[in-house]
């Protein structure tokens, strides 16, 4: 799992320009195009969380839960809705962005919370942060599998009946190069020296 001080390091030192580049609440992670390369990135980000509350049967009055809520797009989202999201991050200035937008949102892992720290949910999100639930440590000595266990319990824990989960995440398909052969040193254009920018190190 990454530590709340790699992913203060990670996010914060984007925090101004991300938020002067796409606005105060913007996703940045993904959006959904769907073959139409002519809308603009904020209608393709609106499309995707469009997509996400209907498939989660999200309405008002509904609660939902977002694990690594960003700078608060999908809270953003909820609230437009007439839904009340909750959001929870590591990073500092994302919490601040949020709680200036005026969405709830905490500092907090989601390892610390349980049915009692903000109650159940008709929804629980992640978007784009699950990458970020095993460390590469915790890969190298096998746990990934527990890792992502305990997320999913915890999801479970915290639905109430007919509640549902959405995930967006990066994967590590069978044709990505092996963690260990990811290096800087890697021969130029090589997948290996590709995805050096985008893989934590420890
Ligand atoms: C790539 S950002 C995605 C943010 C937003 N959902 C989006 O799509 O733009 C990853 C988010 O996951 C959060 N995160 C990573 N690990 C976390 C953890 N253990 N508990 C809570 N949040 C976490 C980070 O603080 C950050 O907000």
């Amino acid at each position: 799992m990454a530590t709340r001080a790699e992913i203060e390091e990670t996010y914060n030192y984007m925090d101004e320009i991300f938020r002067e580049s796409f606005g105060e609440h913007a996703d940045l992670s993904c959006a959904f195009f769907d073959g139409d390369l002519g809308k603009t990135l904020e209608q393709a980000q609106r499309d995707k969380h469009r997509l996400i509350l209907d498939q989660l049967r999200i309405g008002a009055g509904s609660r939902v839960l977002d694990v690594g809520c960003g700078w608060g797009r999908l809270l953003k989202a909820l609230a437009d809705r007439g839904a009340h999201g909750v959001g929870i991050t590591l990073s500092t200035p994302q919490q601040e962005t949020c709680l200036r937008g005026g969405y709830e949102c905490h500092l907090m892992d989601w390892r610390d919370v349980t049915p009692v720290t903000f109650g159940t949910f008709d929804g629980v999100t992640a978007i784009g942060s699950p990458e970020h639930f095993c460390s590469p440590d915790e890969y190298r000595v096998g746990l990934q599998d527990q890792v992502y266990a305990r997320f999913f319990h915890l999801c479970s824990s915290l639905l109430r009946g007919g509640g549902r989960v959405y995930v967006q995440s990066m994967v590590w398909g069978p044709t990505a190069p092996a963690y260990e052969d990811i290096s800087l040193d890697a021969a130029k254009g090589s997948s290996a020296a590709v995805c050096w920018p985008a893989t934590p190190r420890s």
